[in-house]
C-alpha cells in the first residue's frame, strides 16, 4: 500500500462539516473511575485542535474496555471531562452513540462544537464489524477521520466497515505520525537495528519477530517470552509460565536468526522467587539452574550488563514488553536498567505496548524515548503485516 493512498485530515475541506473522529480513548481507569494514564487522550489533541481551527463540527467516538453491553463502569464520561479541561472548552457528552436522540443533538451543533459519543462497544455491532450498526453511525456525519491507531488492528465496525462505506475519509495527525514511525522501521531502519521483546503474549510477538528478521541485526528476548525460548532450546524455566504452543515457532525463529546471521540474546541469569510477591525470598541463578518449583521474575545483573553492551552501538531500538514483573519493585530492576539504557542511547528508540510504556514511566525514563506508540497489539501487527485493517479501510 502506498503512503499517498491514505489522505490526511489536512487534505480535506472540513469547514462547517460534521467530522466524525474515531479515537482510541481506551484509557486505564483506577478503582474510583479516574483516568490513570491520559496519554491516549493527549496524543489525539492535535487532530481535534486542527479540526477546531478549520471550523468543523466535531463528533468524537471511541470504545473503552470490553463491555458486552451497556455498563456504566465503561462509560466514556470521564474522557469528556478530561477533554473539556485539555481543550479549555466544553465537550458535550452524549450518553449514546447512535439513534434519533444522538442525531438530534448533532443536528443542532454549530461550527467549533465538540461532542463525545458514549462507548461504541455498548452495541455488539461494533465488535461484530456489523454493516447495519456502521450505517447508523454513518448517518451522523459528513467526513470520517480515524485517529485510532491503537484499535486499527481490530475489525470493529467503526474502524473497519464504516470507513469502507465513506467517500470523504482521512487519517488524523496521530494515526499519520504512528504510520510514519512504524513504516520507517519496516522500510528503512538505521542500522544496527535491535529489537527487544518481552512480556507474555508470545504468539503475536513471534510473528512480528520473524517478519522483521531481514531488517534486524540483534534481538534481545526477555520477560515471559524468554521461557518459551528456553524450552525451545531444551532447558526448563522452573515453574515460570511458558507457551507450549509457540515452542515450534520459537525454534523456527532461532534457526532463522542463525541462518540470517542475526544475533539473538537470551538472559543468562534470572532473579527467581518461590512466590511472585514483594516479600518473597529471592536468589540470582544462571539460566541453567532455575529451581523447579521457583519462578523467574526478572532478568539478573549479568543479563542487564550483557544487554547494555548489546545495545551500545545500535542506531534503532524497538522495544515491546517488559523484561520482568516490573509492577513489583523487587522484580523491576532488569526492566528499569534496560529502560535506562534505551533512554540514554543516541539510537532512535520506539516503544510499543501499554505495559512497556507504564514500565518506562515507572522507571522515569520516558523523556529519553524517541517515540512511544499508542498501540501495543496494533504496532506488533503492523510490524508483522505491514498494514492494518483500519488503515486499509482508509485507502
Ligand atoms: C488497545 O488498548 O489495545 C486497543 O484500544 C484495543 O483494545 P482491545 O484489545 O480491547 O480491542
Amino acid at each position: 500500500m502506498g503512503r499517498e493512498e491514505v489522505k490526511s485530515i489536512k487534505d480535506l475541506d472540513i469547514d462547517g462539516k460534521k467530522v466524525f473522529i474515531r479515537c482510541d480513548f481506551n484509557v486505564p481507569l483506577d478503582k474510583d473511575g479516574n483516568i490513570s494514564d491520559e496519554r491516549r487522550i493527549r496524543e489525539t489533541l492535535p487532530t481535534i485542535k486542527y479540526a477546531l481551527s478549520r471550523g468543523a463540527k466535531i463528533i468524537l467516538a471511541s470504545h473503552l474496555g470490553r463491555p458486552k453491553k451497556r455498563d456504566s463502569q465503561y462509560s466514556l464520561y470521564p474522557v469528556a471531562e478530561n477533554l473539556s479541561k485539555a481543550l479549555k472548552k466544553k465537550v458535550l457528552f452524549v450518553d449514546d452513540c447512535v439513534g434519533e436522540r444522538v442525531e438530534k443533538t448533532i443536528s443542532s451543533m454549530k461550527k467549533g462544537d465538540v461532542i463525545l459519543l458514549e462507548n461504541l462497544r455498548f452495541y455488539d455491532g461494533e465488535r461484530r464489524d456489523d454493516e447495519v450498526f456502521a450505517r447508523q453511525l454513518k448517518r451522523l456525519f459528513d467526513v470520517y477521520v480515524s485517529d485510532a491507531f491503537g484499535t486499527s488492528h481490530r475489525r470493529n465496525a467503526s474502524v473497519h466497515v464504516l470507513p469502507k462505506m465513506c467517500k470523504e475519509k482521512a487519517a488524523g495527525l496521530l494515526l499519520l505520525k504512528e504510520m510514519e514511525y512504524w513504516r520507517k522501521i519496516l522500510e528503512n531502519p538505521a542500522r544496527p537495528f535491535a529489537l527487544i521483546l518481552g512480556g507474555v503474549k508470545i504468539s503475536t510477538k513471534l510473528g512480528a519477530l520473524i517478519n522483521l528478521l531481514d531488517h534486524l541485526d540483534k534481538v534481545i528476548i526477555g520477560g515471559g517470552m524468554a521461557f518459551t525460548f528456553l524450552h525451545a532450546m531444551g532447558f526448563s524455566a522452573g515453574s515460570s509460565l511458558f507457551d507450549e504452543d509457540s515452542i515450534e515457532q520459537a525454534k523456527f525463529a532461532i534457526s532463522q536468526a542463525k541462518d540470517k546471521k542475526i544475533k539473538l540474546y537470551l538472559p543468562v541469569d534470572f532473579v527467581v522467587a518461590e512466590r511472585i510477591e514483594e516479600d518473597a525470598v529471592t536468589k540470582i541463578v544462571p539460566y541453567q539452574e532455575i529451581p523447579c518449583k521457583w519462578f523467574a521474575a526478572d532478568i539478573g545483573p549479568a543479563s542487564c550488563k550483557l544487554f547494555s553492551e548489546v545495545l551500545e552501538d545500535t542506531a534503532t531500538i524497538v522495544w515491546n514488553g517488559p523484561l520482568g514483573v516490573y509492577e513489583i519493585d523487587k522484580f523491576a530492576r532488569g526492566t528499569n536498567s534496560i529502560a535506562h539504557e534505551v533512554a540514554s542511547s543516541p539510537a532512535m528508540s520506539i516503544v510499543g505496548g501499554g505495559d512497556t510504556d507504564s514500565a518506562i514511566k515507572k522507571a522515569k525514563e520516558s523523556d529519553g524515548i524517541t517515540f512511544i506508540s499508542t498501540g501495543g497489539g496494533a504496532s506488533l501487527q503492523f510490524l508483522e503485516k505491514g498494514t492494518l485493517p483500519g488503515i486499509e479501510a482508509l485507502e
